[in-house]
């Protein structure tokens, strides 16, 4: 590649740096160019220069694009095709933060790998995600991208997402890259409204919110995306200290650096570069090496390497990274790579890949409710099928712009053909599928207001006066707040949104074909005014449940407990953890110790069951969580028996960052919890960490 490079002009090189529609090369044809080509600020000629293009529609547009370009491109340099493939490419696995739900790293994995094969055929290249953005904030629209609340669970699902994408070799058939995003801190926008200023201490960086995007850097991904937000000022895109300081040099990651879209330029509408050309020097200099969707970087960088105001070896480190990546996947052999007609059609929605998506909905769904047992139904049930999502066809969630919505059945549709629908006076029990509708999550969809839609709340009171059990099914792509609607149900299940296979998972899991056995990655509040909250809070001096004063850390007006907490979800079987034993109570040094669980399934279904295990450090340099998230198994337990599983902890579990960013270990003791959900601890051992 260095070869090439030397071969290029200044233009070219930054050219690499230059990623845009497909638009430009598509329209041109239909003379639409001249509005959003001067908006870009190149010329036709210009655009034979660009690096990559963000998003296409199928392969046939991925070849007519790479053709016509590497047609007029003189050094014949392939273009890098990526896209959002969020959670999946047309066959649209459950959202992010529904597989969160899952508690199982290998469905996340397959899901992203079936992405990966069906988004390569069509001649896609790398993969804005996984989104490893920590979420507390359900006001938040982006939650439904993010896995969730705890920061360990973002190391592993992220990791998992980016060895799913990429396999081991990202040029083999069926692999592409993934690029991480958005770094960092993204998820903590103030007052859950999207691209608003964040504020938090390095400590807090370091310790919760950097997570998500070391767990897919260790896993390999080859791109890391900058955030919209500010970081102690100044904007991720030209922020030094995130880039360089963190990334590049404590995260080690040395692939590529792509801007938001537009970010760039937005450097400008934040206050901090006096116009463009101040963006474009202050997002390359930090270390930005692709602009999306802008071309400042092309228009004036030019002048500032030719009078060496700017070192050229910035430049070429930056375009060696973009070349190595098109080698890596193999554009130079063959700038198509997978694309293929032929391919996309036998790959695409297979009904292996339906199936793979049916099976990580059937874990993805979390049961949170079950009075009386009243799920699962009898297969003869009657039902009387209610609520607004009942008869909707999408719910495949946001980001799933290939998701091929004419195939999705209703949930009605699907219990039509196996149980005829009864009139509710003839009915045993009514089913009410409501939520949130697809539209209202995702980017730019934040809101202040999480209540249980009051319309629905309302049918939900005239349907009680029939007296019969009501089956609640919420669609949603956040926590909402459930504290009413709660009261008037008899069993809530929330489908967050599932994907392509939503109606059949749900139907299932209804008549007991699939026992729920998700859990939450993110705590339920009783109401807006608890926002933020999540488990692994920090002690207060004056705790809730303390001295009996009215000075205490607590509102006048609510609990301070969430409705349902990090961890919590129910399954048709009953579990009960036994004989928990550690093998000793004092960690050292390179020495592990090890804890048995033997969990029992009482009830006659079989399931899954995870168990949890948390640790609080009592005493630190700085104050530590009340609890943290360390460890978990999910387990598949027959009827009326029992598994064991075997944890290891070590020192590695105990270190934690000081005030000055520091990662550190220190002696003493630890309290280490064996869970069934951050609320239900079954039993709690005090250990020692002597060094
Ligand atoms: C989003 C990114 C996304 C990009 C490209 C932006 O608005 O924040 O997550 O990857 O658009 O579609």
């Amino acid at each position: 590649m260095k070869e090439l490079l030397r071969q290029m002009t200044t233009e070219e090189k930054l050219g690499q740096l230059v990623m845009i529609s497909p638009f430009f090369f598509t329209h041109h044809e239909q003379k639409q160019l001249t509005g959003p080509l001067v908006e870009l600020g190149l010329t036709e000629d210009e655009l034979y220069f660009v690096g990559s293009i963000l998003g296409i529609g199928s392969p046939e547009e991925m070849i007519k694009v790479q053709e016509k370009y590497l047609k007029r491109s003189r050094l014949k340099i392939p273009l890098i095709f990526m896209a959002d493939i969020i959670h999946g490419y047309q066959t649209i696995f459950p959202i992010p933060l529904a597989l969160a739900s899952s508690f199982n790293e290998e469905l996340v994995e397959t899901a992203a790998k079936i992405a990966a094969k069906e988004a390569a055929s069509s001649g896609i290249g790398v993969s804005f995600s996984p989104m490893a953005d920590l979420s507390r904030d359900p006001r938040w629209g982006r939650v439904m991208e993010s896995f969730g609340e705890d920061p360990y669970l973002n190391y592993l699902f992220s990791a998992a997402t980016t060895r799913g994408y990429q396999g081991k070799n990202i040029k083999e058939k069926g692999k592409i890259a993934s690029c991480v995003k958005h770094f960092a801190a993204y998820g903590l926008a103030e007052a859950g409204k999207d691209y608003n200023t964040v504020d938090l201490s390095v400590y807090n960086l370091k310790q919760n919110f950097l997570s998500g995007y070391k767990g897919a850097i260790d896993a390999g991904a080859k791109m890391v995306m900058n955030s919209f937000n500010i970081f102690q000022g100044v904007p991720a895109v030209m922020n030094r200290y995130l880039l360089q300081n963190i990334l590049r040099a404590e995260l080690g990651f040395n692939g590529i650096i792509i801007s938001d879209y537009n970010a760039v330029k937005e450097t400008v509408a934040h206050g901090v570069s006096a116009d463009f050309r101040a963006a474009a020097i202050n997002s390359f200099t930090a270390g930005t090496d692709i602009e999306m969707a802008s071309a400042t970087y092309f228009k004036v960088l030019k002048e500032l390497f030719d009078q060496n105001k700017l070192p050229l070896k910035l430049l070429d480190e930056a375009v060696l990274r973009v070349l190595n990546l098109k080698q890596e996947l193999g554009l130079f052999e063959n700038p198509y790579k997978d694309a293929s007609t032929e391919d996309h059609n036998k790959i695409v929605m297979s009904d292996k890949h339906l199936a793979e998506a049916l099976k990580v909905a059937h874990q993805s769904l979390v049961l949170l409710k079950n009075e009386n047992h009243v799920l699962p139904l009898q297969q003869n049930a009657k039902i009387a099928l209610f609520g607004p999502n009942s008869a909707e066809a999408n719910l495949n969630g946001a980001w799933s712009w290939h998701g091929y919505r004419a195939v999705n059945k209703t949930l009605k549709e699907s219990l039509e053909e196996t149980n005829s629908l009864a009139l509710i006076e003839d009915a045993d029990y009514i089913v009410y599928f409501g939520g949130e509708k697809n539209s209202e999550s995702g980017e730019a969809k934040s809101k202040t207001n999480l209540d249980f839609p009051e319309a629905q709340l309302k049918e939900l009171v005239a349907l009680r006066k029939y007296n019969k059990p009501i089956i609640l099914l919420i669609a949603a792509g956040r926590p909402l707040i459930l504290t009413e609607v709660e009261k008037l149900v008899d069993s809530i299940i929330y489908t967050w949104f599932l994907g392509t296979k939503s109606a059949a998972a749900i139907r299932e899991t209804i008549f007991g074909l699939n026992n729920p056995s998700a859990k939450l990655p993110m705590s339920f509040p009783r109401n807006c005014g608890q926002i933020p909250i999540y488990y692994n809070h920090l002690p207060t001096g004056r705790p809730a449940d303390g001295i009996d004063d009215s000075y205490r850390s607590a509102y006048l007006d609510s609990p301070n407990t969430p409705l349902y907490p990090f961890g919590y979800g129910l399954s048709y079987s009953q579990f009960k953890l036994k004989n928990i034993t550690l093998d000793s109570a004092v960690i050292k040094p390179e020495q592990a110790i090890n804890l048995s669980v033997e969990v029992c399934n009482c009830s006659e279904r079989a399931g899954y069951e995870v168990v949890l295990i948390y640790l609080r450090d009592l005493v630190a340099q700085v104050s530590r969580p009340i609890l943290e998230f360390k460890k978990f198994k999910k387990v598949f337990v027959n009827g009326k028996s029992s598994v064991n599983v075997n944890f290891q902890i070590n020192q590695e579990d105990l270190v934690y960052y000081n005030s000055h960013g520091k990662l550190v270990l220190d002696e003493g003791e630890f309290e280490l919890h064996v869970a069934q959900a951050s609320n239900k601890i079954i039993k709690s051992f005090t250990i020692n960490f002597l060094k």
